[in-house]
Order: C-alpha cells, then sequence, then structure tokens
C-alpha cells in the first residue's frame, strides 16, 4: 500500500470540531476589536524576504534562523510571513493609509516560523494583529491594553496576568546597551553559547534567557528603565496612571525586552499561568520608528498580536465557552427515486427560510436514513416517501422529544418548523 502523506511538523488541521471552536473566539474577538473602531485588513502571506530584514532586525532569532524563505520562479527572494506587523506597514505605506492619518487596523491568519514544535510553539500558527498608526500619546498604548483586557472578560478568562515595560527611544537604548555589554563583559564565564554569541549581536535579548544558570547574573544586571530618556519616562509614567485609573493591574518587568527589533517605549505581554513553556498570549507594543524605517514618513504607531492556538487553548482550560453546537436543525429523509429529487428542492426551500438543513445520501432504509439523522444532532427529521409527495406533503418526526410524528403541507413546513424551533413566536 503507499504509505499515506502527512502534515509537516508543527503544522496542524483544524478539524469540524476544533474549527468551530476557533471560529466563535475569532469571531468574539473580531466583536471586542470593532466596538473599538478597528476594522479589517487583509494582507498577502508571501512578501519580500527585504520587508522581513529590515522591519523585525537582522540580528533577531526570527530573521536569523526561522524564516521559511525561498526565491521563486523569477528569483526573488521571498518569505512566509512570521508575523503581520511589517506587511500592514508595508502597505499602509504602499496605500498611501498612513501619512497624516489615523487608522486603527486588525488582520488575522496564519504566520509561519522554524521554530522547535512544542505543546504552543507551532511551525504554522495564527494571529489576530491589531495596528494603530498616528497615535503617538500613551492612550493608545491603553486603549490597545484595555482592549484585550475587556477581550479576555469577554472570553471569561482570569488567569492572565499583563506585564509591561519601555524600551526607550533607539537612541537611549544604544547608551544602555553599552552598559550592558560591560556588564556581561566580566562574567562571560557562565554564558551558554546563545548568550556569548548575542553579547555581540544583540545583548539585550540575553535578558530574555531561559537558562536557569543566568538567572542570577540576569536579575544583577543594570536596569534599561535607570537609563531611557525623559520623555520616554514620562510617556510611561502616564500610561501607568491611565491603567492605574482604570483599573488594570500589571507588573512592570524590566526584563521584558521582546524578540522583533521594531520595539520603541511601551511594550507589554499578558501571560497566562497555564500554559507552561509558551506562556505568552498575546504581545506588542510601540514601533515609532518602523514607517520612517519601511520608506514612509515618520509616523507613530502601536500594536500587539494575540497567538489563536494559545488562546483557544485557555479557552478549552477555563471551559469559558461551550463545547460544540450542532448547528444542524433538519434532516430530511427520502425514500425512494422521486422522494429523493422533491427532497433536495424541499430542502432549498426550507434553507431559505434561514433553517440549517442536512439532506440524506446515498439512500438506506428508513431506519438507517432516522439513525443518520439523530447522529447528525438535528431536532426534527422530515421524511419523504413516495405517499407524501403524491400529496404534497411531508411527515415530521421530533429526533429530541416522544411526540407523536406530524403530517402537514410543504407548503407550511418552513413556518411550522421556524415556530417549532423557536425562531418565530408560537
Ligand atoms: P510576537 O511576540 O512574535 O509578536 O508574537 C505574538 C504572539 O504570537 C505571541 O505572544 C504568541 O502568542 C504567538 N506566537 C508567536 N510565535 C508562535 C509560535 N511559533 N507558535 C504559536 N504561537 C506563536 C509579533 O508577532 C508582533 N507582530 C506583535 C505586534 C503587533 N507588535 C506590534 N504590533
Amino acid at each position: 500500500m503507499t504509505k499515506p502523506i502527512q502534515a509537516i511538523r508543527g503544522m496542524n488541521d483544524l478539524l469540524p470540531d476544533a474549527a468551530q471552536r476557533w471560529r466563535r473566539i475569532e469571531q468574539q474577538v473580531i466583536g471586542v476589536l470593532g466596538a473599538y473602531g478597528y476594522r479589517e485588513i487583509r494582507l498577502p502571506i508571501v512578501e519580500q524576504t527585504e520587508l522581513y530584514r529590515r522591519s523585525i532586525g537582522e540580528v533577531t532569532d526570527i530573521v536569523e534562523k526561522e524564516m521559511y524563505s525561498f526565491a521563486d520562479r523569477n528569483g526573488d527572494n521571498l518569505t512566509l510571513r512570521p508575523e503581520g506587523t511589517a506587511g500592514c506597514v508595508r502597505a499602509g505605506i504602499e496605500n498611501g493609509l498612513l501619512y497624516n492619518q489615523i487608522q486603527r487596523l486588525w488582520y488575522c491568519g496564519p504566520m509561519f516560523r522554524h521554530e522547535r514544535p512544542q505543546k504552543g510553539r507551532y511551525r504554522q500558527f495564527h494571529q489576530v494583529g491589531v495596528e494603530a498608526f498616528g497615535m503617538s500619546g500613551p492612550e493608545i498604548d491603553a486603549e490597545l491594553v484595555l482592549m484585550t483586557a475587556r477581550l479576555w472578560r469577554a472570553l471569561g478568562l482570569t488567569d492572565i496576568a499583563l506585564e509591561i515595560n519601555t524600551l526607550g527611544t533607539p537612541h537611549s537604548r544604544a547608551g544602555y546597551r553599552t552598559r550592558l555589554v560591560d556588564y556581561f563583559e566580566s562574567h562571560q564565564a557562565a554564558f551558554d553559547d546563545d548568550s556569548r554569541r548575542r553579547l555581540t549581536t544583540n545583548p539585550l535579548r540575553i535578558l530574555d534567557s531561559k537558562n536557569p544558570a543566568l538567572s542570577g547574573l540576569i536579575a544583577a544586571a543594570p536596569s534599561l528603565l535607570d537609563h531611557i530618556d525623559d520623555e520616554s519616562r514620562a510617556h510611561f509614567e502616564r500610561l501607568k496612571t491611565l491603567l492605574d485609573g482604570a483599573g488594570l493591574r500589571y507588573r512592570v518587568n524590566p526584563r521584558l525586552v521582546r524578540g522583533l527589533d521594531y520595539y520603541t517605549r511601551t511594550v507589554f505581554e499578558w501571560v497566562s499561568s497555564q500554559l507552561g513553556a509558551q506562556a505568552t498570549v498575546c504581545a506588542g507594543g510601540r514601533y515609532d520608528g518602523l514607517v520612517e524605517q519601511l520608506g514612509g514618513k515618520p509616523t507613530p504607531a502601536a500594536g500587539f498580536a494575540i497567538g489563536l492556538e494559545r488562546l483557544v487553548e485557555i479557552c478549552g482550560l477555563s471551559q469559558a465557552t461551550s463545547p460544540t453546537d450542532a448547528p444542524v436543525q433538519v434532516y430530511v429523509t427520502m425514500l425512494g427515486e422521486r422522494a429523493e429529487r422533491e427532497g433536495l428542492a424541499l430542502a432549498e426551500a426550507l434553507r431559505d427560510r434561514g433553517l440549517a438543513v442536512l439532506c440524506n445520501s446515498d439512500g438506506g432504509a428508513l431506519k438507517n436514513q432516522l439513525k443518520r439523522a439523530d447522529r447528525s444532532g438535528a431536532t426534527f427529521a422530515v421524511l419523504l416517501g413516495e405517499d407524501e409527495c403524491q400529496n404534497g406533503l411531508a411527515s415530521v418526526k421530533n429526533l429530541r422529544a416522544d411526540e407523536a410524528q406530524q403530517q402537514l403541507s410543504q407548503a407550511a413546513l418552513g413556518a411550522y418548523l421556524r415556530r417549532r424551533l423557536g425562531l418565530d413566536p408560537a
């Protein structure tokens, strides 16, 4: 027998029950974003590799070792998007959405990173991303955070905590970087290979290391908060005041540095204690320099992305959303060639009335058809046989309650079922 082809490691199928759960959660997310005036933008999944080099940064894990990049048939260097911010900025510049304008945008879809797969970390994963352009004040940083907090409430999530930090401006960060390198260089003996490499390429990322052998060293490292410029500090203080005013709890984590280079000032992460090692459900921050860096006019911007695999996981754990429900309301059984033909038309007419209808296929004895009807989750079965067709009638059987089978005219069927299903008043 031929060996079946399997999915690529770290890329998962979403089977119908799961897909239904996902859709419901996505719709809740999108509903909250809409309530804050955010509008959808749809972006390509493939972009020029150069876009990510210039935005995420040459010496980040993503660009150095995680991108799915390839040359297409023209020899152009392309990459499957590892995240959405860069593409959104590219589209905003290209379509004239950003200059001197305020934009509140969201997108949703698959992202690709060649990471080592484990629970909560995949090679194809999904994000809902949000980007706000044209606003430099901390109010928009606060809005983004408050919006996510509202979303967790809507989903019934409580076990999720906010961490915030400020990275200052690139200039103030450069001064801090020098201090940090001096500090780490005098303690290099304890370093692992990764940290040694980062010391020259991206020393701030050492603060993010999960290596327990380095935790003492990192805890005693100079703090970025002591080195940032006054304006960034004032921005951060104002953000904290706004969050306090809204009654939102947070923890300032001076070691929160993020894995993408474009951030300036505010960064934040929402972390769940239910997810094990891959605990960050939502992450983002301000990136005031990126639009200009990618060839646009200077434009302040901030945003975040939610990892949907992780969000769906914690929604399941907290039982915040009910398990899948059966969308099918009516199952049409059909006995005989005429009933099969007319049954399809009848089902169409019922769908025209807004009902979710499943038609029997591949024949079978009535008993078998009714078994399938039961398994489908439908509330009512419509029974069509030669006799019914002859007289323009249909029989209706309640599959969920013990009641006498009804026979009524096909013309009256839609109204009857709608009433019985509680869709129209009795
Ligand atoms: P990020 O921190 O790289 O930020 O990703 C955001 C979220 O996507 C993470 O917190 C996590 O929930 C999810 N995620 C990332 N990688 C994986 C993976 N391999 N498997 C499963 N989930 C994953 C960004 O992508 C930025 N573009 C966010 C942003 C938008 N900043 C400003 N605007």
